[in-house]
């Protein structure tokens, strides 16, 4: 992975290229107090102070100061000087005013590549690094977010093939190995008596993808409770409600929330947030065999509800409830799940948002507040009551979908509501987990969305409260 921390410098007045950023409004009276050849250079290189991202060289005899034209020169972006972070040169680089301050992450994530597919690597060995002062932990927890966003990238983009229940656990464990956390994974006879659900839509895999319950517990048990609990689903075919190819093309990415939940619980525990820290990931791959469960299978859950399987496409929801009724047996003060749920979700939002139910108002007051404050935006959705009728079945205690092609996410977010208990706050993400196309410092492919919102709603109410 990207050495981050070589990239942001701690700043003792070391030589660095002067960067100097400017926006639509402040241009004209920078340039006035600018050498006059400055404004011919800037001209051959069409650059207007208008349009954000492009940026100029200025050369100073062997050397060369830099301006980047950006949105909001007075409130840097997390992305503003990712661009510029992805083009220039090896070198040390400084802001001519102020610092870097959210733009620091974009300035890292930008050089981050997922290049284990590639036979010719990137050969630049290091990337342009930036000074930065005030305080050294600042740096580290910059640092660390940028290393918890690319871990969710390379989960996501890592194949299938490469990246089964198996491998998820791997990840954990190196977690766990890291940090002194405890790992636990159940699987097995255990699994099909414990957590049928997640067994029923393993059950096709083969045996070196067999599905599993992967657990990891850190922190003083004096501390509150905290489950965060992510859909580990390693690929998605839809299970014998096959999906079509177009459908399964990207559903690798299917243990995007299992991701999240992972790159968060690394965060927490990173950051020592005194919190007692509970993380679940159901990992399966939804296959097609012999033995696939059905449609019209009953499968009776964890928490004793008996579930008719009406489609086995909506197998994430499944094995998140099984892992809910665990992480609610702990009885945490509150429950935060990942999960790429439902296509619905994006017919809603798009891709950008991850649309984020919640069964507390004050408490998506402040995932709100923490996402603006963040920029990484989500948007709640409602745990409506009067469709949750609509989860009924002829024969069994409810059914995995509405039957009907209406507010889908909705549906997914209130069957999962009726695996947590009410008495607990409960923050359920369906995210996309995805890019479709680049922006800066943000390639197609996989990404970390809503993270950055809860670590920062998690940052502000355990770290500094
Ligand atoms: N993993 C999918 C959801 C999904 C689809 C995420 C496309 C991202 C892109 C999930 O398991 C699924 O297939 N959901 C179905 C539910 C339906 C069968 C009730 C869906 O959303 O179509
Ligand atoms: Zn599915
Ligand atoms: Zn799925």
């Amino acid at each position: 992975m990207t050495d981050f921390a070589s990239l942001l410098v701690p700043d003792r007045g070391q030589q660095a290229r002067p960067i100097h950023l400017v926006d639509k409004d402040s241009f004209a009276a920078w340039l006035k107090k600018r050498p006059a050849e400055d404004r011919a250079l800037l001209e051959a290189q069409r650059f207007d102070g208008k349009t954000a991202y492009a940026f100029a060289i200025l050369p100073r005899g062997n050397e060369f100061e830099v301006v980047s034209a950006v949105k909001n020169a007075t409130e840097l972006s997390p992305w503003c000087l990712a661009s510029l972070a992805g083009k220039l040169p090896e070198g040390t680089y400084k802001l001519a005013h102020g610092q870097p301050g959210k733009a620091a992450l974009g300035w890292l994530l930008a050089q981050h590549r997922f290049d284990a597919y590639r036979s010719k690597k990137d050969d630049s060995e290091r990337g342009p690094r930036i000074l930065v002062s005030g305080e050294p932990a600042r740096i580290e927890a910059t640092v660390r977010l940028a290393q918890a966003t690319a871990l969710v990238r390379d989960l996501v983009n890592t194949p299938a093939a490469d990246l089964g229940p198996a491998e998820l656990e791997v990840a954990a464990a190196g977690l766990a190995n890291r940090t002194g956390a405890q790992l636990n994974v159940i699987g097995g006879e255990e699994l099909a008596v414990g957590y049928p659900l997640i067994a029923a839509v393993g059950a096709a895999a083969t045996p070196e993808r067999a599905p599993r319950l992967i657990e990891l517990e850190w922190g003083k048990p004096e501390d509150p409770r905290v489950a965060i609990v992510g859909k580990g689903v390693c690929f998605d075919s839809g299970g014998l409600d096959l999906k079509n190819a177009s459908g399964m093309r990207i559903m690798k990415k299917d243990m995007g929330g299992a991701a999240h939940a992972l790159a968060l619980a690394q965060l927490v525990i990173e950051n020592r947030l005194p919190v007692r820290l509970h993380l679940v990931i159901p990992a399966v791959e939804n296959a097609v065999s012999g033995a696939s469960y059905r449609p019209g299978d009953i499968v009776r859950s964890r928490k004793g509800l008996f579930v008719e399987i009406d489609n086995t496409d909506a197998e994430g929801r499944l094995i998140l409830a099984d892992a809910l009724a665990k992480a609610a047996e702990g009885q945490p003060e509150l429950i935060v799940d990942f999960a790429t749920l439902t296509g619905a979700a994006r017919v809603a939002l798009g891709p950008d948002l991850p649309a984020t139910f919640v069964n507390r108002d004050d408490l998506a007051g402040e995932l709100e507040a923490a996402a603006r404050e963040a920029e990484d935006p989500i948007w709640r959705m409602p745990l409506w009551d009067p469709y949750d009728e609509q989860l009924k079945s002829d024969v069994a205690d409810l059914s995995n979908t509405s039957g009907n092609a209406m507010a889908g996410a909705v549906y997914a977010a209130l069957f999962l509501r009726r695996f947590v208990p009410s008495d607990i706050p409960w923050a359920h993400l369906d995210t996309w987990a995805w890019r479709d196309s680049a922006k800066p410092g943000r390639p197609k492919g996989g990404e970390a969305l809503g993270l950055r919102a809860v670590w920062a709603f998690l940052e502000g109410r355990y770290l500094q409260g």
